[in-house]
Formats: C-alpha cells, sequence, structure tokens
C-alpha cells in the first residue's frame, strides 16, 4: 500500500526556529496525525537546508566552520524544538547527509546525460536572503537601489560562467498540469498566481555556482557547486530513495511513498515547489507530486515574520505561557490556512480561556468530578442520547472532509461545535440537581454516560491537534484500557455510540488547560 506521503519545507539552519516555522511543521503533524487516524499508512518528513551563501555567511560571521555551525543548530535548535512541539516526523533529512549528496550527485548526472543542462553564463541580481535569482520585475525601487521586496535588503549581482537547466521547456506542460489538475497547487490564489507565472514566459534556471564552495560539487564540473535550491528540492525524493535500484531497500522505499501527496510550504517559496521542483521531476521522467500546499504567513507589524528581520518570536515564548497543545490548537484554529495571520497574546489568551479552558478542559474535570461523586468513579451504564449521538456521526463527517482538504480551522470549528453541544447537553439536564432526589439516580446515570462517551468521541476527535492533553483526558475517562491506545481510534469509528464500557475506571485528571498566570 502506497503511503501517505507529507513533507514540510526543509528550513535554513542560519539561525533558531521561529513559529512561522513551527506553523507549517505543527501543520504538517496535525494532518499526518489525522491520517493515522483513518487508518493510513504515513510518512512525514521535515529537515533543514544547510548548504548555500545564506547559512555560509552566518557561519562565517560567527567564525565557525559551515558544517560545524549547522551541526551545532540542528542538534541545540531544531532538533529539540520539534520534539518540544511533539511533532512525530518519521524522518529527518540534512541536505549535508551523505544519503542527500550522493543522490543529488546521481540525480544531476542523469538530467546531464538526458540533455537537460548545459554551459552558459548568468547575469543579474540575486537575493542571499531567498537565495534566488531574481528577474528585475520582482525588485523594488528604493532611491535608485534595487531592494528585496521580502528581505528588504539589497540584491547582489552575479556575473559567472554555470550550468543551467532547461526549464523553459516545461512551462507549457506545467500550464496544462495545473489546469487539468486544479488539486495539485492550492489554494486557488496560489494556483492562479503560478499559472500566470507561468503563462508570462520562463526562462532557463542556473544550477550551479563557482564563487563559493558550501554545497554540493556538480559532479561532472567540481569547481561549481549545485545551486542551494536545485540541491534543496531534491530532498523530498533523495530521503525516500531517489534513484536507487528498485529491488533495493531504498528503491522499496521510494515505491512505497512517492509521489509525495502534499508538499506544505509558505508562499514565499511556492513557486520554487510548483514550478521548479515539478520541472525537474519531469526532466528525469519521474512523476510529480500530488500536490502543492502554500499557506500564509504569519506577520509582525504587518511584515513577514522572519529571521533575516530579527521579527522572529521563539515557540518556547509562547508555549511557556500557554503550553505546548495550545500553541498547536491556536494557529490552526485563528488562522484560516492559506491566509495570513497576526499573533496576538490577547487572541490568544482569549480563545485559550472561552475555548480551551472553558469549553473543553472543564467539561472534561466537571464530568470526572461527577462520576467520581455520583457514580462511584465508574462509568454508568450504557446510555444513547440520540441527538448527541446524531450530530456526532454529523461532526465526524465535516471534521474528515475539512481535515483531508487542509481546512484546519473548518475541521477545529466543527470538533469545537460539538464540545459546545455537549456543554449544553449539561446545562439543561443539570446533573447536580438531579443529584438531590436518589430518585433520579438512573436518569442521573444516562446524563453522565451520554457526556463521557461524548468526551471520549471529543478526545480522539482532538488528539492529531493536542496529543498530550487528549492523552490526558483518555486515561482520565478509563479509556486507554478499556479500548486501547488513543492514537490508534480510528476517525471511522469515533461516531459508533456506546464504546466506553459500563464499569470503566475514572479518575480526575490534572486540570487540562490551568488558568493563565497574570502577564506583567
Ligand atoms: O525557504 N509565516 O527555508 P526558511 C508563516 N530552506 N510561515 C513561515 C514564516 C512566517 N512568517 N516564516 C517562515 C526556506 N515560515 C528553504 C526551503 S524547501 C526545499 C527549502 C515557514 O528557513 C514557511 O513554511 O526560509 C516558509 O515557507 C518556510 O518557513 C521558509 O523557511
Ligand atoms: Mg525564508
Amino acid at each position: 500500500m502506497k503511503s501517505f506521503y507529507l513533507t514540510t519545507p526543509i528550513y535554513y539552519v542560519n539561525d533558531a526556529p521561529h513559529i512561522g516555522h513551527a506553523y507549517t511543521t505543527v501543520a504538517g503533524d496535525v494532518l499526518t496525525r489525522w491520517h493515522r487516524q483513518r487508518g493510513e499508512s504515513v510518512w512525514f518528513l521535515t529537515g533543514t537546508d544547510e548548504h548555500g551563501q545564506k547559512v555560509m555567511r552566518t557561519a562565517e560571521q560567527n567564525s565557525v566552520a559551515p558544517q560545524a555551525w549547522v551541526d551545532k543548530l540542528v542538534a541545540d535548535a531544531w532538533k529539540p524544538n520539534w520534539e518540544a512541539l511533539n511533532i512525530a516526523n518519521d524522518d529527518f533529512i540534512r541536505t549535508t547527509e551523505p544519503r542527500h549528496t550522493e543522490r543529488v550527485q546521481k540525480f544531476l548526472q542523469s538530467l546531464k546525460d538526458s540533455g537537460h543542462i548545459y554551459a552558459g553564463k548568468y547575469e543579474g541580481p540575486y537575493c542571499v536572503g531567498c537565495e534566488e535569482f531574481k528577474l528585475p520585475g520582482d525588485l523594488i525601487d528604493a532611491d535608485g537601489e534595487k531592494l528585496c521586496p521580502i528581505h528588504s535588503k539589497p540584491i547582489e549581482l552575479v556575473n559567472e560562467n554555470n550550468w543551467f537547466f532547461k526549464l523553459s521547456e516545461f512551462a507549457q506542460p506545467l500550464i496544462d498540469h495545473y489546469k487539468n489538475n486544479p488539486e495539485a497547487c492550492q489554494p486557488e490564489s496560489a494556483r492562479n498566481e503560478v499559472v500566470s507565472f507561468l503563462e508570462g514566459g520562463v526562462s532557463d534556471l542556473s544550477i550551479s555556482r563557482s564563487t563559493f564552495d558550501w554545497g554540493i560539487p556538480v559532479p561532472w564540473d567540481t569547481d561549481q557547486v549545485v545551486y542551494v535550491w536545485f540541491d534543496a528540492l531534491l530532498n523530498y525524493a533523495t530521503a525516500v530513495g531517489l534513484t536507487d535500484a528498485p529491488d533495493s531497500e531504498g528503491g522499496k522505499k521510494f515505491a512505497a511513498t512517492w509521489p509525495a501527496d502534499v508538499h506544505l510550504v509558505g508562499k514565499d517559496i511556492l513557486r520554487f515547489h510548483a514550478v521548479i521542483w515539478p520541472a525537474m521531476l519531469m526532466a528525469a521522467g519521474i512523476e510529480i507530486p500530488k500536490k502543492v500546499f502554500a499557506h500564509g504567513w504569519l506577520l509582525v507589524g504587518g511584515e513577514k515574520m522572519s529571521k533575516s528581520k530579527l521579527t522572529g518570536i521563539a515557540p518556547s515564548d509562547i508555549t511557556d505561557h500557554f503550553g505546548v497543545d495550545a500553541f498547536r490548537y491556536y494557529f490552526l484554529r485563528a488562522i484560516p490556512f492559506g491566509s495570513d495571520g497576526s499573533f496576538s497574546w490577547e487572541d490568544m489568551s482569549a480563545r485559550y480561556t472561552s475555548e480551551l479552558a472553558n469549553d473543553f478542559g472543564n467539561l472534561a474535570s466537571r464530568l470526572a468530578a461527577m462520576i467520581e461523586k455520583y457514580c462511584g468513579g465508574k462509568v454508568p451504564a450504557v446510555a444513547k442520547d440520540a441527538a448527541l449521538a446524531e450530530s456526532l456521526q454529523i461532526t465526524v463527517d465535516k471534521a474528515d472532509a475539512a481535515m483531508v482538504a487542509l481546512d484546519f480551522q473548518g475541521g477545529i470549528n466543527a470538533v469545537m461545535d460539538y464540545c459546545k453541544q455537549v456543554n449544553g447537553f449539561v446545562t439543561i439536564k443539570e446533573p447536580w440537581i438531579l443529584a438531590k432526589d436518589p430518585a433520579n439516580q438512573a436518569v442521573l446515570e444516562e446524563v453522565l454516560y451520554n457526556t463521557a462517551e461524548a468526551l471520549r468521541a471529543l478526545a480522539v476527535l482532538l488528539h492529531p491537534v493536542m496529543p498530550a492533553t487528549t492523552e490526558i483526558l483518555w486515561e482520565s475517562l478509563g479509556a486507554k484500557e478499556a479500548l486501547g491506545e488513543i492514537g490508534k481510534q480510528e476517525i471511522s469509528n469515533v461516531a459508533t455510540w456506546g464504546q466506553l464500557p459500563q464499569g470503566a475506571t475514572v479518575t480526575k485528571t490534572p486540570v487540562l488547560f490551568p488558568r493563565l498566570e497574570v502577564k506583567e
């Protein structure tokens, strides 16, 4: 069976990650966890982009050799950051690893042998921040000086004899591809941008550099290193065995994963992924990815948050205060995936309190407390409230359709609306009033069973978004012992009512979302 294969960009290790990188990686983690819970085989790749002038210069400025610089940042900042955010990636690729560099060289040689690469001369502007050869029309003019519009920094002029890739040959096939397969580039605004870029005409691409040496040597001309983007884009395929013999381990992995199902990227790097990358694959006769999804930017003061502008907020600045699960929840819940959004401490505090602490956390702790008090800490007899059971099925269908379409906000909203409905159910039934008269014990137990069962479903549906908190809830409901691991619960089975068995032991939870400390 082919795996659902999802990738994040591989990030530059010129600095530590900020919440922009975390946004993409968390989205990838949530989506792959969702697909795992659909019972699919999944492969989730992230990693680091370690070559090129941007990384090389940062290392120089810090008086460290580039390899030592990237080794330290990957070990001390990037990998621990993903671990802290509970990212369950299956692999982590670094572009300085031999498994990558060797396959890049093989791939490049094959493109050369098939006539897709030729010697030429490049003359034009280059932005080291973007690591991109710019077109004059891309630049902004500031008092006669040409600036990169993304980095607001002067571009550099490159004048080198380089190797070129015949990118122009693939403009028409790509236009046709996106017109025939609209799902291949999402959202629609991104696809329109790519198609109009392609229709504007595409030049061949310089794919090597000769004025510095921090990169993969061009196999037939070792005075040149491979252009960092040509090297970096290949990670998605080298990590799963590109160029390996079909009967080898790498070849089998490739067959089981390729083509990638989703490349998640920010819109800053859309063209690389929707133009250059599929053209490279087309040239090699390899199937192209099924979907590139370009999400929007997290903004600071109306501009893209970035490492180079020093506007990056570290994920720990937020998780120290709100916790990891609230961080994972907030950005996907608050910003429609594909649109830009600003991070605001006030909005995050408000949602934390009303949606997570009040709607979800309180429901869980009230239920556990009532089952302890009124039912001796055991799940009462199975009961079925028709309205709750029915809207659970609707919720699951809605959430599943939204999540697989990368509409995280829609998916989470569907689940949180159900949470609100369950709260309404408890408010109307008033179990604490019922408990005053022993004659109501049977009705009281029905109310509590229905609430517990709804929480069972909420825990499973929110697990991809908030894995640690829902795990605590799962154990508190006695569900782990009765039903097994929460991560093994399938989405298609969530709406089957009556899974929590009578007699399961419910324990009081620690508060899932503690009251926020007042920030000075
Ligand atoms: O571009 N808002 O790496 P990079 C949202 N190495 N997402 C953001 C963001 C923001 N303000 N800032 C960064 C590179 N991101 C290349 C990629 S892939 C073959 C090579 C996220 O370190 C978003 O996913 O500049 C964006 O596309 C990516 O980080 C860029 O990371
Ligand atoms: Mg960048």
